[in-house]
């Protein structure tokens, strides 16, 4: 395999976007990509997107964007795994450009979802559940992770002050973050206030729906080293991918997320690294209970230790593992299908130095994690 390196990083910035497209917000991340990385042609372009299809009533988005580039006739694709579209999509640019199939690929995420009401928005985002055994019955994604919340509650004693605790972290870091959808200061018991969801999910335990687009450029670390000039390279040393069942009922442990567990130990056997070197974290907090057990399964912390950590700042910029420095999705905004894609772009600005007033001091190694659904 040839080594692959990041070397472009574009996002619009993430919320409720009424004069624009689809089309337009994808375009805006693709060519700040393309111009970050100081790179005009791309033998590839692969797009993560969730549901366009119900979002914005538009299928087809591999030769439509690729167009709206002025790249028809490059190779581009579409991909697809829920809210790990973004994360996929990045995968694919990986194994193309690790495999020699392409020397340079545009690697995007891109969903406008506020085009449709929240109920329509609800029933999109339930496609990525089990519709037969679960959605059909009435069951929404704060409904999902609010029983996973409850196990975790139960088994390992975990509160809502401490889930408040992750919001009112992410919530502070997004402040930081020009590109974020809700940039204000949260305090645990202004979260314990908010409107109930899914109980014991409240409104500040929730990601919101958001309009927003990532891009990355990837290329071999060869040509990295020409593009950089004196920008440190930022090489991807590992990816993991792994699946579980959807349906939460056919799971024997509901406090554990198996999948990113099995996908963030491949990542690690292929880096030759361990929980233990990573020194910045993006995972997906769809929910605050979703951060907590990401942590736990991606080895941060001992399972049943997430919720504690979180609440003794261990996670905070500039404690033990800064987890989020984005503002994670709760605060930056999480449109679906560009979230792994924004991530790694957040990742890829801070092992740059690149990333101001939330900088991690030092940040050599980082580590993103994006999931699709429940946890499928
Ligand atoms: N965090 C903070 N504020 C939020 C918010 C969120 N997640 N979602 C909405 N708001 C705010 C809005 O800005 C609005 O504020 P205003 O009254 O000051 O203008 C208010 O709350 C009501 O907004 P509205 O859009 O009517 O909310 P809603 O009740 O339709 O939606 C949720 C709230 C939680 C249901 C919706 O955000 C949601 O479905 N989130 C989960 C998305 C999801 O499942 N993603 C996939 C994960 S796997």
């Amino acid at each position: 395999m040839r080594d692959v390196a990041v070397v472009g990083v574009g996002m619009t910035e993430f919320g409720e976007m009424w004069s624009q497209s689809l089309r337009t917000i994808w375009a805006e991340a693709a060519l700040a990509a393309l111009a970050d990385a100081g790179v005009k042609k791309v033998d590839l372009i692969t797009i993560g997107s969730m549901s366009p299809g119900l979002f914005v009533g538009q299928e087809h988005l591999a030769s439509l964007l690729a167009d709206e580039l002025g790249m028809a006739g490059t190779a581009a694709s579409r991909v697809e795994s829920a809210c790990a579209s973004g994360g996929l999509a990045l995968r694919t640019g990986f194994a193309e450009v690790a495999s020699g199939l392409s020397d340079t690929v545009l690697v995007t995420g891109v969903e406008k979802m506020n085009d449709v009401d929240g109920a329509d928005a609800t029933y999109a985002l339930g496609t990525a559940a089990d519709q037969e055994w679960e959605g059909f019955h009435g069951i929404t994604f704060p409904g999902l992770y609010a029983m996973l919340a409850r196990a975790h509650m139960e088994r390992y004693g975990t509160t809502v002050e401490q889930l408040a605790a992750v919001s009112v972290k992410n919530h502070a870091n997004g402040l930081l973050n020009p590109h974020a959808q809700y940039r204000m200061k949260l305090t645990v018991e202004s979260a314990l206030q908010s409107t109930m969801v899914a109980d014991p999910l409240r409104l500040m335990d929730c990601s919101p729906v958001t309009d927003g687009a990532a891009a990355l450029v990837l290329t071999t670390v060869e040509h990295a080293k020409e593009l950089s000039g004196d920008r440190p390279i930022v090489k991807i040393t590992g990816s993991g991918l792994a699946t579980d069942t959807i349906t939460l009922a056919n799971r024997d442990d509901l406090t554990e997320l198996k999948a990113v567990r099995k996908a963030a130990d491949r990542a690690y056997a292929m880096a030759g690294r361990k929980a233990e070197d990573l020194d910045v974290v993006e995972v997906h907090d769809c929910f605050t209970i979703a951060e907590i057990m990401a942590t736990e399964a991606i080895g941060l912390f001992e399972p049943g230790k997430g919720a504690k950590a979180a609440e003794d700042g261990l996670t905070a910029i500039g404690g033990k593992i800064p987890v989020n420095t984005s503002g994670g999705l709760k605060s930056k905004g999480h449109p679906v299908g560009a979230t792994g894609v924004a991530q790694v772009a957040e990742i890829t600005t801070q092992l740059r130095g690149e990333a101001g007033e939330r900088q991690v001091a030092g940040a050599k190694v980082g580590l993103a994690q994006n999931m699709g659904g429940s946890g499928g």
